[in-house]
């Protein structure tokens, strides 16, 4: 007599079992794989990992590819709680189709410039650089994900610290225009830089 409502009930559960397990949301992904380091939404609360919110899809799936083919070198990271890694070895655990649905998915949340103190003086400074040697790519200040590069404006100090130390040593190659102003810059003006797009760069 029991037999029937128990049939019943696996064909009804595999019914709406199958659609989750075959292909997970993509903010399952993005929690599941990347909330750990850069926040479920994008929006990292650790100053060593950059927040990746509203970036372009296209910039994302860029970055993720030069992680995959070695062009780019993670820095390897342990978030709270979690497992010690790196972004090239995150990538390697990724399909075609995860990299494709998580650009997608982090180029829709919104980038929230991290509330940082800055040297007014210095900020000052590198924002006459900016508009300079950088605007052209880096536009309004360094915010406008159009662009398809790092969103660099609002980003955490310590994490655009390490990146200008990587791309002066050459540890992380860059576009050959910007390659020509930047290693024109002396430190002095790349600390003014940071500070400025600590500061908000645009959005100030
Ligand atoms: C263990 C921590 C960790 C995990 C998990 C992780 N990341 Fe990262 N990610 C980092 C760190 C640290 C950096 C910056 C340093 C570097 O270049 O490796 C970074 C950099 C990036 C960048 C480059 C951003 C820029 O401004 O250049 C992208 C894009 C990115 N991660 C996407 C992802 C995606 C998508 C996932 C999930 C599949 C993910 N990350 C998972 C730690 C992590
Ligand atoms: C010709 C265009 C161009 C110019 C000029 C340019 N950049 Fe870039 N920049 C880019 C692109 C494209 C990327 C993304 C490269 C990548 O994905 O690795 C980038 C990446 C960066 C990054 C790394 C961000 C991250 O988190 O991944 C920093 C920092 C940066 N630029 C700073 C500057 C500064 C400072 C200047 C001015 C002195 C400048 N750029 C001028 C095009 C340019």
């Amino acid at each position: 007599m029991m037999k029937r409502p128990v049939v019943a009930l696996l064909c009804l559960t595999g019914l709406i079992g199958l659609p989750f397990a075959n292909a997970a949301g993509p903010e399952i992904l993005a929690r599941e794989k990347c909330g750990n380091c850069h926040g479920d939404e994008g929006v990292s609360r650790n100053d060593r990992v950059p927040s990746i919110a509203g970036f372009s899809a296209q910039t994302i799936s860029g970055m993720l590819e030069a992680y995959a083919s070695g062009d780019r070198r993670g820095v390897r990271h342990k978030p709270e709680g979690g497992e010690e890694t790196d972004m090239g070895e995150v990538v390697k655990a990724l399909t075609d189709e995860d990299k494709k649905a998580l650009a997608g998915f982090f180029s829709q949340q919104k980038f929230r410039a991290h509330p940082q103190d800055a040297n007014a003086a210095l900020a000052a400074e590198g924002a006459r650089i900016h508009e300079e040697k950088c605007e052209k790519c880096h536009s309004d200040g360094g915010t406008n994900a159009n662009d398809d590069a790092a969103i660099l404006g609002g980003q955490w100090r310590a994490y655009l610290g390490k990146g200008f130390k990587q791309l002066t040593t050459g540890e992380r190659t860059m576009p050959e225009k910007m390659r020509k102003r930047f290693e024109k810059l002396s430190k002095d003006q790349k600390t003014q830089l940071i500070e400025y797009y600590v500061s908000g760069g645009g959005k100030r």
